[in-house]
């Protein structure tokens, strides 16, 4: 995605239905902004038929292999037979939850490529983390450990969501937020020929969302459980 229009991402978690999709067929957006909506994967065709025209889909994870005996795995190439383009990958639910490693995430976003779809590749540091002062260091192993082990040419979107802001109401600070995505970004340029969009995850809201957009080097927010709620969405895909 190579225009600096800000990157709107909804990342509906388990949750969802048809009966919310119906709602969302309504969302509206007067700003030129890109909004990507992932669902649920059972509600993906859903999404095809109902969301508007302006709303691209997403999918919150996919498999690292193309096919074969992965029972209950959906492929990156499955996807996008469904029309999606993006997929998020390394979320930090799937880092611990489901024990995705730096390798894992790796081969995901090989398979995304490989596949014509945009990763969007999570990144962020946990509260013992943030405490111990590690922030930057573990930003850098993740990066290293995924995003930078890409061809430099492929297009990728990376989504810097500090552990301890997801679903809790807390945020950092500006400074806080300016830092981490300096870092990521000096980072990126020096190994990607276009700039990455860094999107910033973390209980965004339909009130802070015009106050973290315009910090410097965010691209776009990735939202959590504000983006489940159709009234508030809009207001944060029209901040
Ligand atoms: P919340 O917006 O609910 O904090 O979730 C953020 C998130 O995990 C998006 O991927």
């Amino acid at each position: 995605m190579k225009n600096k229009n800000k990157i709107i991402v909804a990342n509906w978690k388990m949750n969802g239905s048809e009966d919310l999709m119906k709602e969302f067929s309504q969302l509206t957006c007067s700003k030129h902004n890109d909004i990507i909506i992932c669902p649920p994967f059972t509600l993906l065709d859903s999404a095809k038929t109902l969301l508007p025209n302006f709303v691209k889909i997403g999918a919150q994870n996919c498999g690292a292999e193309d096919k074969g005996a992965f029972t209950g795995e959906i492929s990156a190439s499955m996807l996008r037979e469904k029309s999606v383009s993006y997929v998020l990958i390394g979320h930090s639910e799937r880092r611990t939850l489901f024990n995705e490693t730096n390798n894992i995430i790796f081969k995901k976003v090989e398979a995304a490529i490989k596949s014509e779809l945009t990763p969007i590749v999570c990144i962020g540091e946990t509260l013992s983390e943030k405490e111990a002062n590690k922030t930057l260091q573990v930003l850098d192993n993740q990066i290293n450990g995924s995003v930078a082990k890409i061809e430099p040419h492929e297009q990728v979107i990376v989504a810097y969501e500090p552990v301890w802001a997801i679903g809790t109401g807390l945020t950092p600070d500006e400074n806080e937020i300016k830092e981490a995505h300096l870092y990521i970004k000096t980072k990126l340029n020096q190994h990607f020929n276009a700039d990455i969009p860094i999107l910033y995850g973390g209980s965004a809201n339909s009130k802070n969302c015009s106050q973290i957009i315009s910090i410097e080097n965010v691209g776009g927010l990735l939202v959590g459980g504000a983006s489940l709620k159709k009234n508030d969405f809009r207001a944060i895909c029209n901040c």
